[in-house]
């Protein structure tokens, strides 16, 4: 870290700590009453991760919890991110079906233990488990009918957690959740065009009709939240989002132009319809006659619907103008056909040092060129719900010395100090939460990406070990935040 890194300060209410989500972490899917959800089914069909690995088991948190906790006030931290699982609490998932009570206790204790040890709960409703009851029923998101079983599932968590917690995030990440659900098959439900992976699916229309609904399912959730609970519970609710930097691959003026249509489309998908009540214009025409249209009521529902806005932020493209048709499947395709991604600067030179996943890369400045951006065009407030990266070869990397990751605490230094930097420039940016805080089943890569700030030993009873970050980044922040 350079010494103008030691200098950089952060406020007293800065909310700092580790993410997890619920079917990457809780393991135990059938005890106490929880239903299956469409990560259950996915892992479990053939092919679908790349070590054969599902949710079953993942890193055994709703038989360890107590150890993680314990492990977070050993790292320090102040804050936590996590999910509910949607059928753990109503297990059939309906509107008029059974909410599970045990489900709730065990939510409770988990979220009361935190307070208990300081740690403020940072609580997303939706992390991509749908009720696998709900996808029978109707086909999930690709109904509206799920709007009401949302929002009243929300309320559920409002009346039952409402005490405990004040940091809503209805949904994570409906971008990716659409794109890699809908269009390349490759995250449950597996819907897609390629009749190779999917019996089912079109690949062009569900993943805007899909985010469409998401949309809905969020703005509903938080008129509840403000009409009923916001003002007896004093807490605020948002989105979460996950988003790239594109940076122009030089300033002529098609690439200033590509960059902005993908940034638009990339993160303005989502965020342009809570804040200005429409998706982005350019993406009305390029995805003509795909992206639904917003009734004049259905509009003014999502017009304003965040308190804050929740970044997942994770690296940084050059962007140029395609001089060649888009290849369908390739995965950007659908953040804009008329664009093209890459990893090198115009004189050739790579855009910054790749880990062991290939969409992670170290590009600090393209983090903090993300916060001023989305601060100058949004005006809301920020919290980073989600950042991390894996060292490269991580998975191969023999116990103890995976232990020793120091690309990732050259990620998350870095990343951070752009934070600081930030909010000295004037963006209010009210957390840093990184991911992840243990290894865990990362979806479709199994538990072969291991992003966390604690090693798991999958062999032997999810034991945890603390990698070196999580003691660097607990100095970092005791020594920065005032
Ligand atoms: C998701 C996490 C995931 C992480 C790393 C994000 O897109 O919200 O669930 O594990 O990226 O791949």
């Amino acid at each position: 870290m350079s010494a103008s890194s030691a200098a950089l300060r952060f406020p007293k209410d800065f909310h700092w700590g580790y993410a997890t989500a619920s079917a990457q972490v809780e393991g135990s899917i059938d005890q106490d009453g929880r239903a299956p959800s469409i990560w259950d089914t996915f892992s479990r069909l053939p092919n679908k991760t790349l070590d054969g690995t599902d949710t079953t088991v993942t890193t055994d948190t709703y038989v360890q919890w107590r150890g993680d906790i314990e492990l977070m006030k050993s790292y320090g931290v102040n804050s936590h991110r996590l999910s509910l699982s949607w059928s753990r609490i109503i297990p059939l998932g309906g509107k008029d079906d059974p909410v599970n009570q045990a489900g709730i206790d065990w939510y409770r204790e988990y979220l009361k233990a935190l307070v208990d040890a300081g740690i403020v709960s940072h609580l997303t409703l939706f992390h991509w488990d749908l009720p696998q009851a709900l996808e029978d029923r109707y086909k999930g998101f690709l109904s509206r009918d799920i709007v009401a079983d949302f929002e009243r599932y929300a309320r559920v968590c409002f009346e039952s957690f409402g005490d405990l917690v004040r940091d809503w995030f209805t949904i994570n990440e409906p971008n990716v959740f659409s794109m890699m659900g809908y269009l390349f098959g490759s995250h449950a439900p597996g819907r897609t065009s390629n009749r190779e992976k999917s019996a089912e699916g079109d690949s062009q229309r569900e993943p805007f009709l899909v985010g469409h609904n998401l949309l809905l399912c969020h703005a509903s959730a938080v008129k509840s939240y403000r009409e009923e609970f916001k003002q007896k519970q004093g807490g605020q609710i948002g989105l979460v989002v996950n988003m790239l930097w594109g940076e122009p691959l030089d300033d002529s003026a098609e690439n200033l132009t590509a960059a902005d249509e993908f940034m638009a489309q990339s993160s303005g998908w989502f965020i342009e319809p809570v804040v200005f009540g429409d998706y982005p214009p350019s993406s009305r025409k390029i995805f003509e006659g795909h992206l639904p249209k917003f009734s004049a009521e259905d509009s003014a529902l999502v017009k304003g619907s965040c308190d804050f806005l929740g970044i997942n932020h994770y690296s940084t493209f050059y962007i140029k103008r395609r001089t060649t048709p888009a290849e369908p499947g390739v995965p950007w395709t659908i953040l804009h056909p008329a664009v093209e991604l890459g990893i090198h600067d115009k004189h050739g030179n790579e855009i910054g040092p790749v880990g062991g996943v290939n969409f992670v890369r170290i590009v600090p400045w393209g983090f903090g060129k993300l916060l001023d951006w989305t601060w100058k065009k949004y005006q809301l407030p920020i919290y980073i719900t989600e950042n991390g990266a894996v060292c490269p070869n991580e998975n191969d990397i023999p116990f103890p010395d995976v232990l020793d990751d120091h690309f990732r605490i050259e990620y998350l230094t870095k990343y951070a100090d752009q934070v600081a930097m930030a909010i000295q420039r004037g963006v209010p940016v009210k957390s840093h939460l990184m991911w992840a805080l243990t290894d865990n089943f990362e979806w479709q890569e199994g538990h072969t990406a291991r992003f966390g700030v604690t090693y798991i030993d999958y062999e032997d009873d999810c034991k945890r070990y603390p990698k070196k970050s999580a003691a660097v980044m607990k100095e970092y922040y005791r020594s920065r935040i005032e």
